[in-house]
């Protein structure tokens, strides 16, 4: 369907439109006023890891650049901002008191999106664990997850009269499975018992953080989460059992103890063989269990997944990176499947109905919980066309009608009674893409990586409009 043949849009008048980004992805500066080594720092530097060597180390120069950017946000009109603090920045090895410089850059980006009407959205832990935590053990180890809280406290008493949002992780599901099982992100562990233990101490941070942004807020700020949520559609035989094993691997394994206060007993038996989850304590799923303001959803594409019959070879088509280590501890017979196109440039399939399906499934088994799409939007081989004047234009139309789309699924939840208030684009610009570094282009806004010039592709151009005629104005405080 193109997007000329899609419903019009139309949204809440408080609905949040926005865009994302994440610290390392975007803003360079890696040396820069203080701060220290992050665990993507060691991993984009050691050969091999990320495509063609790529680093985060001048990425999008958004650092130097950030009241050029905040203009660039202000010019489409954008409702809303979802940016991550770099824990480095703030505390260099990851204790200890704050570095000013540190916060002051996170200070300035806050008050010129207020400035702007534009609602800040701050993420914590966008997966820039400083090094030194690493180094005792990264979020293997327990002391990990309280040293994110002090980190949580110090933010938050800087920047707890004016960030509207805050997220404590994002994608705890990466951040575990591809950092300590696949090896495929930093700091590129493959051991599928400490990818369990990262769990576990990833939701008692995000326990932790928020208690501690409740205590030293002042501005009656929401508090969420952003979970990437794999929906499941199952293949062949014994598909209901790959369907039940990866969904409490990859969702439940995080909603039970976060929303419910438990972890499934399903997990806990499929992975006996790993791990007897003796890491989790008395009293840390009370905890973990904090009422959440927003339940933040990243959505790109589905997952295909059946039950490996042991004779052709396996097929690993999880939309991940393969490195050699598995993302999937404890559930080797699980294969997933070629998924049918369309895709995008990362092989991810378009399927915006996924997207619908999960929101309304998120509202059944959570009824009440409101829910934000933090994350959504596609890479494409993105092309700068030169005009006789030596105008720069990007034509993209496949990201227009993959946005186009998706939002009309969003529109379809609500209508069909879902608490959903925002959604926010992936991204605001092009950036580094992980272990595909520069290679995956997710932007609306392109970033040439020579003279860092931004040119607006066609798809921000539609969603300026999008923002400007399908929601009503948004107060940026969000608290008024
Ligand atoms: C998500 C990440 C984000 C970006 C997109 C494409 O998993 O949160 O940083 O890499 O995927």
């Amino acid at each position: 369907m193109t997007t000329a043949q899609q419903p019009p849009l139309s949204f809440p008048a408080h609905f949040l439109l926005g865009s994302a980004t994440a610290a390392y992805q975007i803003e360079g500066a890696a040396d820069e006023d203080g701060r220290g080594p992050s665990i993507w720092d060691t991993f984009s530097h050691t050969p091999g890891k990320t495509w063609n060597g790529d680093t985060g180390d001048i990425a999008a120069d958004h650092y130097h650049r950030l009241e050029a950017d905040l203009d660039l946000m202000a010019s489409l009109g954008l409702r809303a901002y979802r940016f991550s603090i770099a824990w480095p920045r703030i505390q260099p090895t990851g204790r200890g008191p704050a570095n000013p410089k540190g916060l002051d850059f996170y200070s300035r980006l806050v008050e010129g999106l207020l400035a702007r009407d534009i609602a800040p959205v701050a993420t914590l832990y966008h997966w820039d664990l400083p090094q030194a935590l690493e180094d005792e053990g990264g979020w293997t180890n327990r002391a990990t997850a309280h040293a994110f809280a002090d980190y949580a406290r110090i933010v938050g008493e800087a920047l707890g009269d004016r960030v509207a949002i805050w997220t404590t992780l994002n994608e705890p599901w990466c951040s575990a499975y591809l950092g300590y099982g696949s090896g495929a992100h930093a700091p590129g562990r493959t051991d599928g018992a400490a990818a369990l233990t990262a769990v576990h101490h990833l939701n008692l941070a995000h326990g932790l953080a928020v208690e501690q942004l409740r205590a030293v807020t002042t501005n009656d700020p929401q508090y969420s989460i952003t979970l990437n949520f794999h929906v499941l559609r199952g293949k062949g035989e014994g598909a209901e059992e790959a369907v039940r094993r990866i969904d409490a691997l990859a969702n439940r394994a995080f909603t039970e103890p976060l929303l419910r206060g438990r972890y499934p007993q399903d997990l806990i038996e499929d992975t006996a063989g790993i791990t007897d989850w003796a890491f989790v304590e008395d009293g840390d799923l009370a905890r973990i269990h904090q009422p959440l303001d927003l339940l933040g959803v990243n959505y790109y594409a589905t997952t295909t997944v059946g039950l490996w019959d042991g004779g052709a070879p396996r097929q690993n088509n999880d939309g991940h990176k393969d490195v050699g280590g598995s993302p999937w501890p404890g559930s080797p017979q699980v294969e997933f499947h070629a998924t049918d196109g369309p895709h995008t440039a990362m092989g991810w399939n378009i399927d915006p109905d996924g997207l619908e399906e999960l929101l309304l499934d998120l509202h059944a088994q959570f009824p009440g919980q409101p829910l934000v799409i933090t994350e959504n939007g596609a890479a494409f081989e993105d092309q700068v066309t030169v005009g006789p004047d030596g105008s720069h234009a990007v034509h993209d139309p496949e990201r227009v009608d993959y946005i186009h789309r998706h939002l009309a699924a969003a529109q379809r939840a609500l209508a069909a009674g879902v608490d959903l208030r925002g959604y926010f684009v992936w991204s605001l610009m092009d950036n580094f893409e992980w272990g595909y570094g520069y290679s995956k282009r997710f932007g609306i806004v392109h970033v040439d990586y020579e003279t860092q010039r931004r040119t607006l592709k066609d798809s921000a151009l539609w969603y300026r409009d999008v923002v400007r005629e399908h929601s009503g104005a948004v107060d940026a405080s969000l608290t008024l």
